[in-house]
């Protein structure tokens, strides 16, 4: 076990890199099952949720070259397979995005019900609705998720609540299926746009991506082709927020600035100078932060992935905040830890009243999930001292080198084994 150890009370300066988007990283590479021929997919984050969608692709039978840290080209003409085990599955999310690119290949899937985050209730109903209306019988059979078809039709599918997941894995269905299909109330985010783009790339026909109302005309055959995914918004928001927590002045290099449009906005409200150039973006903090409200919401509204990082910078800043989580039933778990650390924070169900404090202190805190660890470290940056933190296996499927890159903006912050609950530090 580990555990990152941080001293904080620093100002972050430096450049730092954005790696290849994470959501777009683990819908894409389900995606190459429905080609025929190799695929490159290039700009992949070296993070551990990538690692377990390659385990699964390679038992499926797909053959998996690695070019360098973060290019792999995959065959997948020779799979052999349509089953993805609870093992396999149930670490992450998007796991279930195989169901949706099993059908489209092979009529058939059998995939473990999806982990990821815990949030409250993670339903895939609108998933389910979407691959049975393309035509397809599905089934819970021994705690797996079933799935058959003869063949899948084009149909129109209005999703009930904006699904970035029911999306992904319908329009992963729906690419090979006869004729045309229309999802309506469809989610937008940039990891969207990057799939259909992908797909299109292959020869698939599908339209108005990164809008609620997507088109998908049915190809028969999807050819090889070469890839590169979107920089990860959330990331770079992550380290935006610890710029505005410390007070620092970074440089945010291969970023999308569209797609941080909600996130620069919000972090301007709180008194930050952000400058914007083609693929850069600097984040300058020179003042402590202003309160400001936030409320999460499908893209274009701002990101829920990045809630508790603009939380936990909302902490130590003057006044009282008010934050809303727009998506999910229960994103406030990580509010506890926070509490340790001396934050003054209200939770009453989907709202967070926060009364900024003039500085955090340093704790033994735990990760409780990818993005609530994200905004621990952030804690840790601001306050003044040695803070701990535990479960980092949950932060390690979503960001690549995130040691390495913080120390670079000048971070004290250690990665150190933990042995029958002790830390051992290197002998200096
Ligand atoms: C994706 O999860 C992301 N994960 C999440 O990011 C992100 O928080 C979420 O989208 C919202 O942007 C991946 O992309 C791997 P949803 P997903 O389906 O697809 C309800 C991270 O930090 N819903 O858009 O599971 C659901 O309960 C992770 O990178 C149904 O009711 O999210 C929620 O309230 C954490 N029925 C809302 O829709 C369904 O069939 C949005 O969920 C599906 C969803």
């Amino acid at each position: 076990m580990e555990k990152f150890v941080i001293g904080g009370g620093k100002a972050l300066k430096g450049e730092v890199r954005i790696s290849g988007a994470k959501n777009a990283a683990v819908a894409i590479l389900p995606a190459v099952m429905l080609a025929d021929g190799p695929c490159i997919i290039e700009n992949l984050p070296e993070i551990s949720d990538v690692a377990a969608i390659l385990n699964v692709i390679k038992t499926l039978g797909a053959e998996i070259r690695v070019i360098n840290k973060s290019t792999v080209e995959i065959n997948p003409a020779h799979i052999n397979s349509f089953v993805v085990s609870k093992e396999m599955a149930n670490c992450m999310r998007a796991s279930s995005y195989f169901l949706g690119a099993l059908l489209g290949r092979m009529n058939r899937a059998r995939v473990a019900p999806p982990g990821g985050c815990n949030f409250g209730v993670r339903p895939i109903d609108q998933h389910i609705k979407g691959f049975e209306a393309l035509g397809a019988e599905m089934s819970i059979e021994n705690g797996m998720v079933e799935g058959r078809a003869h063949g899948l039709r084009g149909a129109s599918i209005y999703l009930d609540v904006v699904s970035v997941g029911a999306t992904i894995n319908i329009i992963l269905a729906a690419v090979k299926a006869k004729g045309l299909t229309v999802i309506e109330n469809a989610a937008r985010e940039p990891h969207i746009v990057d799939l259909a783009n992908f797909l299109n790339s292959m020869g698939a026909d599908i339209m108005g991506a990164g809008t609620s109302v997507i088109k998908i005309r049915g190809v028969d055959t999807l050819k090889g082709t070469s890839y590169s995914i979107i920089p990860d918004q959330i990331e770079a928001g992550t380290y935006m927020a610890a710029a505005v927590a410390t007070g620092g002045d970074i440089m945010l290099n291969n970023v999308t600035p569209k797609h941080l449009e909600s996130i620069i906005a919000k972090m301007r409200e709180m008194g930050a100078e952000i400058t914007e150039y083609d693929e850069t973006v600097r984040v300058c903090m020179n003042r402590r932060p202003k309160k400001c409200n936030i409320k999460t919401l499908p893209h274009p509204g701002f990101p829920t992935d990045m809630q508790p990082q603009i939380a936990t910078v909302l902490t130590v800043a003057e006044g009282t905040s008010i934050v809303t989580e727009g998506v999910w039933d229960s994103r406030f778990r990580y509010v506890d830890q926070l509490t340790l650390m001396g934050a003054d924070i209200q939770v009453d169900g989907k709202m967070a009243v926060i009364t900024g404090v003039d500085h955090l202190n340093p704790a033994p805190v735990k990760a409780v999930d990818l993005r609530a660890g994200a905004a621990m470290i952030i804690a840790g940056l601001t306050a003044n001292g040695i803070t701990e933190i535990e479960d980092i296996d949950h932060i390690d499927r979503g960001y690549e080198n995130i040691v390495e890159k913080f120390s670079a903006l000048g971070a004290d912050i250690r990665r150190v084994p933990v042995i029958d609950g002790r830390v051992i530090l290197k002998q200096a």
